[in-house]
């Protein structure tokens, strides 16, 4: 039996919005949409949140949906006499059914913010979301005075396994220790030492050293914290160079000394931070920098079985093992494609090996497996090829970031020896064993989208810092050389709200 014509006719003529959202298995009520970027305390410099596509029958969808429906956001100002400046590019789709929402505020609003979530023309979840306000910008002087209410707004973990470690070995911080000591042993000419202090939460800072240009990143994360919270007061020494500095055992005499660092080894001491590459994108990311710890997260290339199915590298010549790739590259073609974009240590290698031209770091992700090969120390990549959806061949390292400890080698990436012995023997396994493979670069993306979170970075500076301050033996003070890093200006004016200290100043 046919329809009757003029259902027909209804059919045809319902608009195509319509038409997609009704064919879609998609349920705009009830897909999920959760994270920080739905709270006003949580102050970042890009706020976000996820969404979860779920269809009609409560089934997660593990695809983007298919259509031409997309997800859309609008975030305002919740009263419409306030204007502020919101970029909000399109959700960022990351081909497993989830999507990720960014928006970066360029001005406060002190009603709060409206925040609609669209499927369609439908409201997703329990959208429209209201942040009750003043909601803050990142560049608003304006810190929360209770460390611990911010850690909790900002859902920050109780115990970080690396800070636990790094300060076992320091269970009192002599402070005229580090000063008698410190600029002798590594303030020399070549030095990369900056010597910082906070007090009162202003940061003050002077140069050991002639190698310390990278003081822009260290100081630009020092001043967003301390917009954003109430920093204690301290007095420490960063290593802005490659290596960690601090050789001493932990039972020597005399004692080994907390020198901060970026990168950590398994044969020095150093305390060890986010390095400055994922806090610099952190922090600039969709102003001048386009590969940060979400951006990555909507450009990992094609689904698994689309991508080509090759160990992939390009680097510089920083190592010699860069070049051994290159060579097994050159004899095993079938298995792996590695090539040096730059050579700066071993140029007379470039005769032989070549050059290969530059590529875009999210092309890297066309490859099913990815090489993590050390640079000078660990290879700041790393956390980035962790959030694609590629399987990482990590290359056994005596260097380690701050994040490296919570993961498992055959778990969240496959080890390969320091020397490369078994490179093509793992990229075969891989091969020959897809499924497995596919999970274990499943199991690490989803390991790295939750360590790499920005805001976890700021909970991880902040304790780092306050575990530091706790352990000091004597007052923070400012020293001979020492200048004030002021706050950068920022053209927004904004009127902070918050309660003064909430202690007598001593
Ligand atoms: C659906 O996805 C959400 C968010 O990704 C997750 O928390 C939940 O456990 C998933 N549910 C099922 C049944 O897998
Ligand atoms: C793989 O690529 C083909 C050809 O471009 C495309 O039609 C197909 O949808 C892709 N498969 C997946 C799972 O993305
Ligand atoms: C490479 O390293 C492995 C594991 O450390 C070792 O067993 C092997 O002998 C090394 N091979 C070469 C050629 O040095």
């Amino acid at each position: 039996m046919r329809p009757p014509l003029a259902l027909l006719l209804l059919l045809r003529l319902a608009p195509p919005v319509a038409a997609a959202a009704a064919e879609a298995p998609v349920s705009a009520r009830r897909s999920l949409v959760w994270g920080p970027g739905l709270r006003a305390a949580v102050v970042l410099p890009v706020r976000y949140f996820y969404l979860q596509a779920v269809s009609a029958q409560g089934q997660n969808l593990t695809r983007s949906p298919p259509g031409q429906t997309v997800f859309k956001v609008v975030v305002k100002p919740l009263s419409s006499k306030e204007v502020a400046r919101i970029h909000v590019p399109a959700p960022l789709d990351r081909n497993d059914g989830t999507f990720l929402v960014r928006y970066r505020m360029y001005d406060t609003v002190n009603k709060g913010l409206k925040i609609d979530v669209l499927y369609g023309d439908e409201h997703v979840a329990q959208s429209p979301y209201i942040l009750k306000g003043p909601v803050y910008h990142e560049y608003c002087e304006c810190p929360e005075e209770d460390p611990q209410a911010w850690q909790e707004a900002l859902s920050c973990p109780t115990w970080e396994p690396q800070i636990e470690e790094d300060f076992a070995s320091f269970p009192t911080i002599n402070l005229q220790q580090m000063l008698s000591e410190v600029p002798k042993r590594f303030g020399d000419e070549r030095g990369a030492i900056v010597h910082y202090t906070i007090l009162n939460n202003h940061i003050y800072r002077r140069s050991l050293g002639k190698y310390t240009d990278f003081k822009m990143f260290s100081d630009e994360i020092l001043l967003s914290l301390a917009r954003k919270v109430r920093l204690p007061d301290l007095e420490f020494y960063i290593n802005l160079g490659d290596w960690p500095l601090e050789h001493r055992k932990i039972n020597e005499t005399p004692s080994p000394v907390p020198v901060i660092s970026w990168c950590g080894s398994l044969d020095s001491r150093d305390v060890i931070l986010p390095t400055y590459d994922v806090t610099h994108s952190t922090l600039e990311a969709m102003r001048g920098v386009t590969n940060d710890l979400l951006s990555i997260q909507g450009n990992t290339g094609p689904s698994w079985i689309n991508k080509t199915e090759k160990a992939f590298f390009r680097g510089r010549d920083s190592r010699e093992e860069r070049l051994q790739l290159v060579q097994l590259s050159q004899e095993n073609p079938q298995l792996l494609d590695a090539g040096i974009t730059g050579y700066f240590f071993f140029q007379e290698k470039e005769k032989e090996l070549g050059k290969a031209k530059l590529m875009g770091f999210f092309d890297f992700f066309k490859y099913k497996y990815q090489v993590n090969v050390d640079g000078t120390v660990a290879a700041y990549r790393f956390p980035y090829l962790m959030l694609g959806d590629s399987l990482v061949l990590k290359q056994d390292s005596p260097y380690y970031e701050h994040f490296y400890t919570t993961l498992r080698p055959w778990k969240h990436y496959v080890p390969v020896n320091r020397n490369l012995s078994d490179l093509l023997e793992k990229v075969k396994w891989a091969k020959e064993n897809d499924e497995e493979a596919k999970k274990i670069a499943k199991e690490g993306q989803l390991a790295a989208r939750d360590l790499l979170q920005p805001h976890r970075l700021y909970c991880y500076y902040y304790r780092a810092l306050q575990q530091y301050a706790e352990r000091q033996s004597s007052k923070p003070e400012l020293r001979d050389g020492m200048e004030r890093v002021p706050q950068p200006d920022d053209t927004s004016t904004c009127q902070c709200h918050r309660k003064g200290p909430l202690k007598e100043e001593l």
